[in-house]
Formats: structure tokens, sequence, C-alpha cells
């Protein structure tokens, strides 16, 4: 049974103040041990529910690690936060189709993760020949189980902003007219070729966006010097492909969602040769997203993209619970986030933010 769903209350003062559902993560690194205790509350805070990504090292890839996982996720949560995570088995070409059954029957696991080997962060043990991993989707199709994937293809001799749509025709597109039935979610999608094939997918097909990718593009990480707190995977695109995910997100269509992909990094890892990929958004999402929906004209769809679209492809009830956020003067956040394993910098939007969760 689905709540009934409200449309997004406004006051009369002309939008100065919005009630939302609690909204949930529909992508969510919280890593572990000192990370995931600091990481924690920053989306605890906010959200309701988060999907957990499984690219830890080593990766969650059976129900007892994702039980693990969990226990760990709430020993760490702080006192009187009613978070839940969703948890994820990362998919590899040894995954046992009967664990990822049972995982899910037990109510262990929400989704499973499709990693191309290679495609990103701790994407090592992820899958090369989707051909090993057919009776696991057949599983989970039959289970209605689904599948998170990361879509971008791996190979050196495509290029890096081709990637997501080079993965949509040549191994999306056949992955899903092979396997009937299959809910499949695009993680993250980047561009408009990605909007447009969620669009097209039906029912069973959902695309998460992230926050990050919402407001910048690839200058951001590359005009005036090379910026390493814009750079994640996959890496954003032209303007005309953030434009495009705007307009979907502000659209309030029912296959996007908010998945902020937040995925903490220390600043020693990130600022270096070779740096790390990731951008750290759970602390001030709900701030830029009300600031960008505004911009858009379309802070009567936020509800729908971060607190109903997502509730309702994963076939769960809305939450119960509801947030207000009000519009002010500029909220200050702070530039990083302290933890035992060194700093983590806070997403930068590059403009001020009037929006602050009550
Ligand atoms: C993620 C991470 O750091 O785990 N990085 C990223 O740039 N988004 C991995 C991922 O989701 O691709
Ligand atoms: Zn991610």
């Amino acid at each position: 049974m689905l709540w009934p769903v409200p449309r997004a209350r406004a006051n009369a003062r002309a939008m100065h103040r919005i009630t939302l559902r609690r909204p949930d993560d529909w992508h969510l690194h919280l890593r572990d041990g000192a990370m995931l205790r600091a990481m924690a509350p920053e989306s605890a805070r906010h959200f309701g529910r988060a999907i957990i990504m499984p690219n830890l090292v080593p990766p969650v890839v059976t129900g007892a690690e994702a039980r693990a996982y969990r226990d760990r996720i709430l020993a760490a949560l702080p006192e009187g936060h009613a978070f839940t995570p969703l948890m994820t088995l990362y998919l590899t070409e040894a995954t046992d189709p009967q664990d990822v059954i049972a995982a899910h029957q037990a109510g262990l696991i929400t989704a499973v993760k499709l990693y191309p080997a290679g495609a990103t962060t701790n994407s090592a043990s992820g899958v090369r020949d989707i051909d090993k991993v057919r009776g696991v989707l057949d599983a989970m199709a039959e289970a209605a189980i689904p599948l998170c994937v990361h879509g971008e293809v791996v190979d050196a001799d495509v290029d890096i902003f081709d990637r997501e749509a080079v993965f949509i025709d040549t191994v999306l597109d056949p992955l899903r007219r092979d396997t009937p039935g299959l809910r499949v979610v695009m993680e993250h999608i980047t561009t408009r070729r990605g909007v447009d094939y969620a669009r097209s997918g039906g029912p069973d097909l959902g695309a998460t966006i992230t926050t990050h990718h919402l407001v910048i593009n690839r200058n951001a990480i590359l005009a005036g010097g090379i910026k390493p707190h814009y750079y994640c995977l996959p890496v954003a695109k032209r303007e005309e492909h953030r434009l495009a995910l705007r307009a979907a997100a502000a659209s309030g269509e029912a296959c996007f969602f908010l998945g902020t992909d937040s995925a903490p990094h220390v600043d020693p890892l990130k600022e270096q040769a070779c740096g790390c990929a990731g951008c750290f958004t759970a602390t001030n999402t709900l701030s830029i997203l009300a600031e960008i929906f505004e911009q858009e004209g379309a802070l009567d769809k936020l509800e729908a993209f971060v607190s109903l679209n997502g509730p309702a492809f994963y076939r769960l009830p809305a939450s119960a619970d509801v947030i207000t956020l009000e519009k002010g003067d500029p909220v200050a956040y702070p530039a990083k986030i302290d933890t035992e394993d060194g700093p983590v910098t806070v997403f930068d939007p590059m403009m001020p933010l009037h929006w602050r969760v009550l």
C-alpha cells in the first residue's frame, strides 16, 4: 500500500517555506570505520532512508556481509535519528543467485549494484562479462529485485565523455532486452542521452540524478585550473547535458529521483597527481536542490524528486515524516567535515544558498 501523496505545501508568503515528505537518498556512499562514523550523521540529519553503495574494500558481496555492514551503519548513527540504510549487494561474476534471493527475502537487501569492472572507485571486482551474471539477473527479474547500474563502458578507446552513451547502446539496452521484467535504475545519469533513454523505458526503468550534476558542467573541473573536488564519475559533461538533467529533475516525472552519489574521500586522496573520483554533497544537498528548483520555477516539483518518485520506483511507502525548508539569508555550511582519517571537503555549489532545513 502506498501512502496518499499530497503535493508540496507552500505557505502564503510566496514560497518562503516548503514542507516535504522527508527525502531519501537513492545512491549514497557511507564508507566504513572512521569515515562511516563521520558520514552517517551527515546523511541522517535530513534523509530518512538511503540506498547504500556496496563498494567497500573488500566489497559487500554476500547477504551476510550486507547484514554486518548494515549493523555497522546502525551503530554509527547518532542517538535519536530514525535513518534506514537500504542495503545493496555488489554484483560479481561469482555471485550466487540463491544468496541474492535469500538476502532479499530476509529483508537484508533492497537492490543489487552492477559495476563494470574498472569503471570507478573500488570497482575492480565488478563484472567483465555480462554472460557470467545472466543467472543472477534472471533470478532478480523473477523476484523484482532492482539492479542499480553504473552506466559507463570502460574501454580505453572510448572517450570518457562518451562512456555513458556508449554503455546505453552497447550494454544496457541489450541487457534489458535479454532480461524481460528486470527492474533497472540508471545510476547518476549525466547526459541528455541518459535522460531520453530513462524517459522512454517504462515503469521498470528509473534514473537517479545527483546534486552536483545539476550544478556543474565540465568547465567547473577544468577551466581556470584543475579542481579535484569537482571530479567524480561519471564525469560532468557539457552544459547542454547539465541543462537536460535540470529539466528532467524539475519535470517531476516519475522515472527521475535523487541519488546524491555523495562520495567522500579525504582531501589528500583528492588533491594529488591521481586524485580519487567523488563529490561529497550529503551536508548541503537539500539547500542546493531547493535553490536549483527555485531557479527552475519548479519548487512544487522538489518533493516528487527528493521524496516521492524514489519510493514509488522501489515500491516502498513515501516517508510518513516531513521536513520544512525556509528561505532567508544565505546559509553557511562547513567547508570541510573532519574525520579521524582527515578532512573531507564539502561540495561548493559556487552560489549562495538561501534555503535552510528547519
Ligand atoms: C564513487 C566512490 O567514490 O565510491 N565515486 C564517484 O565519483 N561517484 C563511486 C561511484 O559511484 O562511481
Ligand atoms: Zn556512487
